[in-house]
């Protein structure tokens, strides 16, 4: 057994409150891809043209085509995927000690597997919500498949407009309420609330921090393990690639959480 799994599972069993820190990586191993990595969707889908509302409007006026692309692609792999091992076993871990959830996806997996404590900071592409931000309702992922599928179509197809507005109308479009669509915290946009406060919080609140998936490269949400650190948490991270932390375990989600999380508790694996 790896000797700093076994240190950083003894931390875990020390602790009295966890701040499980998620990013793009815990859900790679449920078909979701990262933005960063090799084949991350940044690398297909600039940022500064997708991960922008202007940059998005801009896209629609200009490469419509490009734009069904990239809702395919982020679309498809969120409406087929399941929670993984990793979002199971933090779920889990709840019997047996304090943990809250800040993630930085918006995928809902940490929800599906059974978590109760989930601050999305960057939203949530289950939400739908008014250009005001007001709450909708919910889109589930049977409805997001639909829409994938459509959009698969619009992929294969002749390209119009009013086929794309049609393909999309569950998640967005113009309603009594006005423009609606996936409650998502795009780069330039306010962090989302009150969830932002919430994970700021559990920041301060916690005495360890178990970061899986996170390049650390967006702000400020990538700043709060070393505000918790500043407040005397220490910090686990899990990640195939080297990232600061007081132990990095090197691996995948699946392959390290599980065990980490069964050697701090004793649970059969
Ligand atoms: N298990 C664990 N970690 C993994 C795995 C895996 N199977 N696969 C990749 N990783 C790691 C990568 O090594 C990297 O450190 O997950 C991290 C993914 O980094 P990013 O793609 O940058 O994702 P993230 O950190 O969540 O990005 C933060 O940037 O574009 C914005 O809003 C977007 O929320 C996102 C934010």
């Amino acid at each position: 057994m790896d000797q700093k799994l076994v240190q950083a599972a003894g931390w875990i069993r020390e602790s009295r409150e966890i701040l499980v820190f998620t990013g793009a990586g815990i859900s790679a191993e449920s078909g979701i891809p990262t933005f960063r990595d090799g084949s991350g969707l940044w690398q297909e889908f600039p940022p500064e043209q997708f991960a922008t509302w202007q940059g998005l409007l801009e896209t629609a006026a200009t490469h419509p085509q490009r734009l069904v692309e990239f809702l395919y692609a982020v679309l498809a792999p969120i409406a087929a995927a399941e929670p993984n091992a990793a979002h199971r076993a933090i779920a889990d871990a709840e019997r047996h000690t304090g943990i809250k959830v800040v993630t930085q996806n918006v995928d809902g997996l940490h929800q599906e597997a059974g978590s109760t404590c989930v601050y999305e900071v960057h939203g949530s592409f289950l939400e739908i919500v008014t250009r005001e931000r007001r709450f909708l309702r919910l889109i589930s992922r049977a409805e997001m498949q639909a829409v994938s599928a459509r959009l698969e179509r619009l992929r294969r197809g002749w390209f119009a407009l009013p086929r794309l507005m049609v393909a999309v109308r569950p998640a967005l479009g113009c309603g009594t309420a006005g423009l609606y669509h996936p409650n998502l915290v795009l780069f330039g946009d306010a962090l989302a609330e009150p969830a932002w406060t919430q994970a700021m919080a559990a920041t301060h609140a916690c005495d360890l921090v178990l970061q899986v998936g996170c390049s650390g490269a967006v702000w400020p949400a990538a700043g709060l393990p070393t505000e918790a650190r500043e407040n005397g948490a220490r910090i686990v991270a899990v990640d195939p690639q080297p990232v600061a932390a007081d132990l990095w375990l090197r691996g995948t989600a699946t392959q390290i959480v599980p065990q980490l999380f069964q050697q701090a508790f004793g649970l059969a694996p």
